[in-house]
């Protein structure tokens, strides 16, 4: 299918191609840039282009290939850098220099990188397709192996593969893939999905004591410029109990990146001990990245840690942030023309938000193991004003809401989470949870230090009046409690080693001020001044 360019407008080119599908991949101009169809005429395609559009003229060539965006999927992914279509960073570096030109074909394999595998079927087995043939060990994981197609095997590899070779071959001629393709736009299926239940564990005291999530879960961190966003995203994907993390920088600042990953390579897992790279693949589109590619990132990296979620693994996907994917949507759809909804993002925006994070869940894999993707996604809101459309839209699906407080932020109170405005729906069931493996009092020590602070926020309207010196001694006590709570146990500096706080230093930590507060309070009402008590 080889057509023309016959017009350009921002990240979208026209092309006079007949025979295609939407969102079937089509490479333009002399440079071969990537592209997707998204709109579909009776002589003419609308496409997506990936790449940078400068350059471009009518007339130019455009080819269709006849398949959608894929992903390629195998071991090697881990420790990966990869830009928004799967492309690997290093090598494309090393192929162009610092400033990524379009048209360039990397495979994010390396295809002569050797493998261990322990093949489970051998020649003259009868396969389907769908059948496992068997493993390739990448550090501690296991990447079953699929018949692409079925047949008799004539040949099955041992010991060891590349992944630029086929792995068996049938009886008919037909090769099988060690790797695999998937559409990223396209769920990889599961049996079943449960509701979360099981806590994951953070490591930020506030998250995981008053705002758990759960596996399989979703939390949205919406806050104002500056609020912590990033800082807090990073602190999740370096200390959550995790077994792989798809962290997607998407559309913000490159040289967060770069810090990001200068500091990634020198620390370890905390959980296994092991580099962290190791569980680590990383997605960049940052801001000085062509647009259109930012509205593919996010699917390309959902479709890389839904591939190891089929492998019963827990997967963790951050991103940060993704008000910069709506932008690119609305920036899109603006060249295409359509009718503008809200703040001129597309009408589809909710409904397209709500796809993306039904990816989600813990599940039941087609093999019967059970896996977990859980998703935690920053949102940037322009002006703080958390009524616009992205955080809307979020806030209808999410299922924890980490609300990120500018005030907060001015008084250098990290993270910045405002504990009367956010909530987890998966609260109580990891509340149980804790107290079953961490501590039989976590539920008490929970609703006691809200109780705490939401007298705290009651006493301070009235000190608003009254000033603190005319509180009563018992209510000035609960003050300077309540102080502790927010200084010590809330606030949490991600440059120090308080930056993880595994769940039993979490209990005992509240577990101490919440004890220091109750002897306090009866030294008070056995007669004792409150400045002496206060004195501890
Ligand atoms: N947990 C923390 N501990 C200590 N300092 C923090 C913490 N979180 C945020 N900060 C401080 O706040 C600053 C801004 O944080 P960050 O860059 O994460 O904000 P952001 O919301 O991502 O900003 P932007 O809107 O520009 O993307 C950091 O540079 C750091 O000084
Ligand atoms: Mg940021």
């Amino acid at each position: 299918m080889t057509g023309r360019i016959i017009g350009i407008s921002g990240p979208t080119v026209t092309v006079d191609l007949t025979g295609l599908r939407l969102y079937d991949m089509v490479r333009v101009g002399e440079a071969g840039l990537t592209g997707e169809v998204v709109r579909l005429e009776r002589e003419r395609a609308v496409v997506q282009v990936y790449e940078d559009t400068r350059g471009l003229a009518v007339g130019e060539p455009a080819r269709g290939l006849g398949v959608p965006l894929t992903v390629r999927l195998g071991p090697g992914l881990l420790a990966g850098m990869f830009d928004g279509l799967q492309r690997p960073l290093e090598p494309l570096r090393e192929a162009t220099g610092p400033f990524i030109r379009g048209g360039h074909e990397l495979p994010p394999l390396d295809p002569a990188a050797v493998w261990p595998f322990t093949a489970l079927r051998r020649a003259g087995d009868e396969v389907k397709a769908g059948d496992i043939l068997g493993h390739v060990t990448e550090g501690p994981f296991r990447h079953p192996i699929a018949a692409s197609r079925g047949g008799r095997l004539a040949r099955l590899a041992q010991g060891e593969i590349t992944l630029g070779e086929p792995v068996g071959i049938l009886e008919d001629g037909g090769e099988l893939a060690a790797i695999e393709e998937w559409p990223v736009r396209r769920p990889r299926p599961c049996r079943r999905k449960f509701s979360p239940s099981t806590p994951l564990v953070t490591g930020q005291r506030i998250v995981d004591f008053l705002f758990p999530l759960a596996r399989g879960g979703t939390a949205i961190l919406p806050g104002g410029f500056g609020t912590g966003k990033t800082i807090l995203e990073q602190a999740i994907a370096k200390f959550a109990a995790a077994d792989i993390v798809v962290y997607v920088g998407c559309g913000e600042r490159g040289n967060e990146m770069a810090e990001l990953l200068e500091e990634f390579v020198t620390l370890t897992d905390p959980w296994s001990g092991k580099p962290l790279m190791a569980r680590t693949i990383v997605v960049v589109n940052t801001s000085n990245m062509p647009v259109a590619a930012r509205e593919a990132s996010i699917y390309t990296a959902v479709t890389m840690a839904e591939y190891y979620r089929d492998m019963g693994l827990h997967v963790l996907l951050l991103a940060d942030s993704l008000s910069r994917w709506a932008e690119a949507l609305r920036e899109i759809s603006a060249s295409l023309e359509e009718m503008p909804g809200e703040e001129g993002y597309p009408t589809y925006l909710a409904s397209r938000l709500a796809a993306f994070m039904e990816r989600s869940g813990e599940v039941e894999t087609a093999s019967g193991e059970v896996g977990s993707l859980t998703m935690v996604l920053s949102v940037s809101p322009p002006g703080g004003d958390f009524t616009e459309p992205v955080t809307q839209a979020c806030l209808r699906t999410a299922g924890a809401f980490l609300m990120l407080d500018t005030s907060l932020a001015h008084r250098r109170h990290f993270p910045a989470i405002n504990w009367f405005q956010s909530y987890s729906l998966y609260g109580e069931s990891a509340a149980r949870r804790f107290a079953e493996t961490v501590s039989p009092r976590w539920e008490e020590l929970r609703s006691r230090c809200r109780r705490l602070l939401q007298r705290e926020e009651a006493l301070r309207e009235v000190a608003e009046i009254v000033g603190v010196e005319g509180l009563q001694d018992a209510d000035r006590l609960l003050m300077a409690a309540a102080e502790r709570v927010r200084r010590e146990f809330l606030a949490q500096n991600a440059y120090t080693d308080d930056a993880f706080s595994p769940p039993e230093r979490t209990a005992e930590r509240i577990e101490g001020i919440l004890a220091f507060h109750h002897r306090a309070a009866e030294r008070l009402s056995a007669g004792e001044l409150l400045d002496e008590v206060l004195k501890g």
